[in-house]
């Protein structure tokens, strides 16, 4: 028996074909190139989309709409991008060269002019890539920090125009850096010109939201959601009276904050307007979309709402199409879960590159606790990783940490999960007698006792206070930031540095004296980039710059050893938990990590074969790795062609 899904996705495009055909015009050559990834990927994505969208009797007029988009995007696609798409070459994935950055455009350089004009300081870095926090307009007062999204296709008008950000993101190309941007996929802000249509019922728009006249709906999901932001009080509804009905007023979905709404997938005509909008950021010249909230864009009822086997789909849609359209760009999942739904979100088919919540929240776990078992399991986890994807490791980023270690790995080394959690929320919002960080609680919960932690790296790794004492504590905290850093740039994936943090930007309280900001303390480690302390840094004085010029030989080691090409860290045995130590390889090149989290001296009974020389210091090893200084490493490296 054939099946009957081949013939069914060959019929639909064979009966379009000639309207894609018009939309490229004279670009005979464009329109075959169009074509043959189409014939390539049809099959898959009318699968894709009959498995979400089959049921509705329009369906081949919906399906017809996702491709006529694509085609729309394809044919628009410029010349400048066209030929990056000619010879997409995603080998950059793997290499050990591959540095990302992430910013605010008006925390880092005021506006896009400005950007342009801190090229150099990212070429010193080697920055490959940089994501910039969402640049696209938002409501004036309520911004979630970019996202919350007024209209996808506008600029914040004091970032600057579409011009000068197409200036801005050719200047860094000619600097070999990509840009990466966010698709807030998952909502809207309640200023988005389709809420303001959904408010009074206009054309179809309400049905873009999941808006309810009671609570008779909301009230069958509530029980199972999860509380996002627990500080608005438990509910992921809010009540809003501008929205028409019966009732004067409905209850929208909120996921986040009240004046994110969430969109509703289920509805096509959602899938496509949010599709254009997804190929307009990547006509704009995106190298990798950063596919923001992804365990959220579908709701099914009786679930928690996450990880839904329909949000995958949506995502592989996406992916297809954006495909078919642009093969030189890569999605990014932002997924902050279980790491086994981490993981699930990162495919070739669906997002090629995966942040690695997991390996970020246990390196500061393992800071805390001075022990390392649970940072193994996290590595252990990655032991596998899709053909053709890649991890993106940080240490840092605009968000708060959580501590998302699997409550298996830690009920596994005889940790109650719990008090650990709550264990190390006292110990870097510096409650814990003893502590040297200075984060604070976030999104707090006295209901269910979670809690997650905001603050800078520099801070949380203790500089803030060592700067209070002076002396050696000033060394010991530069000592930890530098041997997180060490474990970051060598353990997995491509690493990522939230900028500010290579010249040890310190909290910055200031944003408690702006209304807008002051309810969200995530803004203390979103402060603007100090300038000045670049400069110190640079010049070598201060711990800004032993951190900028030891993360700069980091850095330098990393572009130097393929065995950072891609290949998964090998965990060896070193006889004390407070020691961390791995091997990588590439061929003949191969590197041991050897990490000390504690803040004492540890003898590791760790022997190697064969003559190593250790690329931080530059002193040669023989056999037993012998004793390693309080919070020191060793980046031991041996290639074949030496011993
Ligand atoms: C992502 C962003 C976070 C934001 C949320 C809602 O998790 O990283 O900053 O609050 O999405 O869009």
């Amino acid at each position: 028996m054939t099946d009957w899904r081949p013939q069914a996705a060959h019929t639909a495009v064979a009966a379009i074909e000639p309207k894609l055909r018009a939309l490229f015009g004279d670009s005979e050559k464009q329109w075959r190139r169009f074509r043959s990834r189409l014939a390539t990927e049809s099959e898959r994505l009318f699968a894709l989309a009959h498995s979400l969208y089959g049921w509705r009797w329009d369906f081949a007029w919906q399906y017809e709409a996702f491709l006529v988009s694509a085609a729309t995007a394809a044919a628009g696609r410029s010349k400048w991008l066209r030929r990056k798409d000619k010879r997409a070459d995603h080998s950059w994935m793997t290499s050990p060269e591959t540095l990302w950055g992430q910013c605010y455009v008006d925390r880092f350089a005021k506006d896009f002019e400005g950007l342009a004009e801190a090229t150099p300081h990212l070429e010193d870095l080697g920055l490959t890539h940089l994501h910039l926090m969402p640049p696209y307009l938002t409501p004036p007062l309520n911004s979630d920090g970019g996202y919350a999204v007024s209209d996808y296709r506008r600029f914040r008008p004091e970032l600057g125009s579409e011009k000068d950000f197409r200036k801005t993101i050719r200047r860094l190309d000619d600097s070999g850096i990509g840009v990466i941007l966010d698709f807030v996929a998952n909502h809207t802000a309640d200023d988005h010109p389709w809420a303001e249509a959904a408010k009074r019922g206009l054309g179809g728009f309400r049905d873009y939201y999941l808006i309810f006249d009671d609570r008779v709906e909301p009230d069958r999901y509530a029980g199972h959601l999860r509380e996002i932001f627990p500080d608005r009080g438990g509910d992921a509804f809010t009540w809003r009276s501008d929205i028409e009905g019966p009732n004067g007023g409905a209850w929208v979905w909120t996921t986040f904050h009240e004046f994110q709404w969430d969109l509703d997938y289920r509805n096509p005509g959602v899938f496509t307007a949010m599709l254009g909008e997804l190929l307009y950021l990547v006509n704009l010249g995106a190298a990798v979309i950063r596919m923001d909230a992804t365990p959220f864009l579908w709701k099914s009822p009786g679930t928690d709402c996450e990880n839904q086997p329909e949000a995958h789909t949506l995502l592989q849609l996406f992916n297809g199409l954006v495909g078919l359209v642009a093969p030189s760009v890569r999605l990014l999942s932002e997924a902050v879960v279980h790491p086994d739904n981490v993981a699930a979100f990162v495919r070739a088919d669906e997002c090629h590159l995966g942040y690695n919540p997991l390996v970020m929240s246990s390196m500061w776990e393992a800071l805390a606790s001075g022990d390392t078992r649970l940072l193994q399991a996290a590595l252990q986890r990655q032991r596998s990783r899709p053909e053709g994807c890649q991890w993106v490791t940080y240490l840092r980023c605009h968000d708060d940490i959580g501590w998302g270690f699997a409550d298996e790995d830690a009920l596994a080394i005889g940790l109650d999960p719990s008090q650990h959690r709550a264990y190390l929320n006292s110990f870097y919002s510096g409650e814990f007698a003893g502590s040297f960080s200075t984060g604070r609680r976030f999104q707090d919960n006295p209901r269910t006792g979670d809690s997650r932690i905001s603050g800078r790296m520099a801070s949380l790794a203790g500089l803030e206070s060592a700067l209070e004492i002076g002396g050696d504590a000033v060394d010991a905290a530069v000592a930890r930031i530098l041997m997180l850093n060490a474990v970051m740039l060598t353990s997995v994936g491509i690493p990522l540095i939230y900028l500010g943090d290579e010249i040890a930007q310190l909290n910055d309280e200031s944003y408690e004296l702006d209304e807008r900001l002051a309810g969200d303390n995530r803004w203390m480690h979103r402060g603007k980039f100090p300038k000045a302390r670049l400069k110190s840094a640079k010049a070598g004085s201060g711990p800004e710059g032993a951190v900028y010029s030891g993360m700069s030989r980091l850095l330098e080691i990393r572009k130097r050893h393929s065995a950072f090409a891609g290949s998964l860290p090998h965990l060896l045995d070193t006889g004390d938990a407070r020691l961390l130590a791995f091997q990588r390889r590439s061929g003949p090149d191969i590197v041991t990590v050897v990490a000390n989290f504690s803040s004492e001296t540890v003898d590791s009974s760790l022997e190697l074969d064969g003559s190593w020389h250790e690329a931080w210091s530059g002193a040669e090893y023989t056999g037993e790795v012998g004793a390693i200084d309080p919070y020191g490493f060793l980046l031991l490296t041996q290639s074949a062609s030496d011993s």
